[in-house]
């Protein structure tokens, strides 16, 4: 997936010899050029029936390319909160077969331990974030799942049940704003998940979203 159009052009992924549009349609006319192209990208990725390897190896490709270029992102959807980390909705699949949203991370902010539920992929656009994994024991307490990882701008990682999904994440900064681009295979702020304790805890948690785009 070294191909990607040009910012500036119409998106030309859907190619109609081997795409059917009125199977559905994409709500994209109001996104930002390099974001069109990312959603045509990857709707026909899902629309080829890749499963979850390939959606984290092409889809992640396509992601990649989303972030060498920065600058398309609102204003409005990379305003950090002053007090907890921000997700703002930046497109959801009229199929809720995929979801994007902006991660926003003020200085020194973290998530709870969380879980995610649906396959998820993870590209940093500005800045850098930390992120420890942690494995369920039997008694349902927490340990460690290898050492914390560091993702810098440009690069991507995946979450899911299969891959691992229990995670703790933090802004790599305590003095300035990251800002993460993820895709989830849902829409995630509806998904029924989970935050947790190290000692064993469990909470029902529904993220949202910091906007209503
Ligand atoms: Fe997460």
């Amino acid at each position: 997936m070294t191909n990607q159009e040009p910012a500036n052009q119409e998106p030309a992924n859907h190619d109609p010899a081997n795409h059917d549009p009125s199977s559905h349609e994409l709500a994209t006319p109001h996104l930002p050029a390099p974001l069109r192209d990312f959603v045509a990208g990857f709707d026909v990725l899902l629309e080829s029936g890749a499963d979850e390897a390939a959606i984290v190896a092409e889809g992640g490709a396509l992601l990649r390319d989303l972030l060498r270029t920065d600058g398309w992102l609102s204003a409005d959807a990379a305003r950090p909160d002053p007090q907890y980390y921000r997700q703002y909705l930046l497109y959801l699949d009229p199929e809720a077969r995929f979801s994007i949203v902006s991660f926003v991370w003020g200085p020194g902010q973290s998530t709870p331990i969380h879980d995610h539920t649906v396959w998820g992929l993870v590209g940093l656009l500005r800045g850098a974030e930390v992120s420890q994994a942690w494995r369920r024991l039997d008694d349902g307490s927490l340990v460690p799942d290898g050492p914390p990882v560091r993702l810098e701008t440009g690069s991507v990682t995946a979450v899911s049940p299969s891959l691992g999904d229990i995670h703790q994440v933090f802004n790599a900064y305590e003095d300035r704003v990251s800002i993460g681009i993820h895709v989830y295979g849902a829409d995630i702020g509806a998904v029924d998940r989970s935050v947790y304790t190290r000692e064993g805890g469990r909470k029902p948690f529904r993220s949202g979203y910091a906007n209503a785009a």
